[in-house]
């Protein structure tokens, strides 16, 4: 598969997961965290999702599409293992969703990610709240949940805490 159909497909993954677990997450009440602004798309695609919702944005350095820059108020910028720390003060178990998209291309540094990814989510996330990632997280209350129809097992990863 070339680079580009691989990058399509995982944009595919990407906008279908979000949008098969939307009508879930508006049936509970919570904040929306994106983690990982990268370019901005998939939290526009969010606040298109969520109009109504806050949208907390968790970015190491913000270099998105000008239209896609989180008010100030709904922005953690530092690197998420500290940020998502401190977001417990206001959000500790409140979110009803949480996108994680952090990965690079490095396999190496994704499984590092992933070691304290999970756990530092969690404390953010509702009960009943739902995950959507990019990497596989490990999380005991939380339950894996299959992909959308079209999504190919392992691409992008659902869960829903129990
Ligand atoms: C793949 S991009 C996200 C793309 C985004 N979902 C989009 O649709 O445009 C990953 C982003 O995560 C950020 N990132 C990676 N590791 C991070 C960390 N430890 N803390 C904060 N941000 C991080 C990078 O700076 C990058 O902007």
């Amino acid at each position: 598969m070339s680079r580009l159909d691989s990058f399509i497909r995982r944009m595919q993954a990407q906008r279908d997961c979000l949008n098969h677990v939307a009508p879930l997450v508006r049936a509970m009440p919570g904040p929306i965290l994106e983690v990982g602004l990268g370019n901005g798309r998939t939290y526009d695609h969010l606040r298109e999702l969520f109009p109504d919702r806050a949208i907390h944005v968790f970015e190491r350095e913000v270099r998105a599409h000008p239209d896609c820059v989180p008010p100030d108020r709904f922005l953690f910028l530092g690197d998420a293992r500290e940020t998502t720390a401190k977001a417990c003060d206001r959000l500790a178990g409140a979110a009803a969703l949480i996108h994680s998209d952090l990965g690079t291309g490095d396999h190496a540094a994704n499984t590092e990610i992933g070691r304290w990814l999970g756990p530092a989510l969690d404390r953010l996330l509702a009960p009943g709240g739902y995950v959507v990632a990019n990497q596989p997280l490990d999380v005991a209350r939380w339950v894996r949940l299959p992909e959308p129809d079209g999504v190919p097992r392992d691409r992008y990863f659902l869960y829903r805490a129990g």
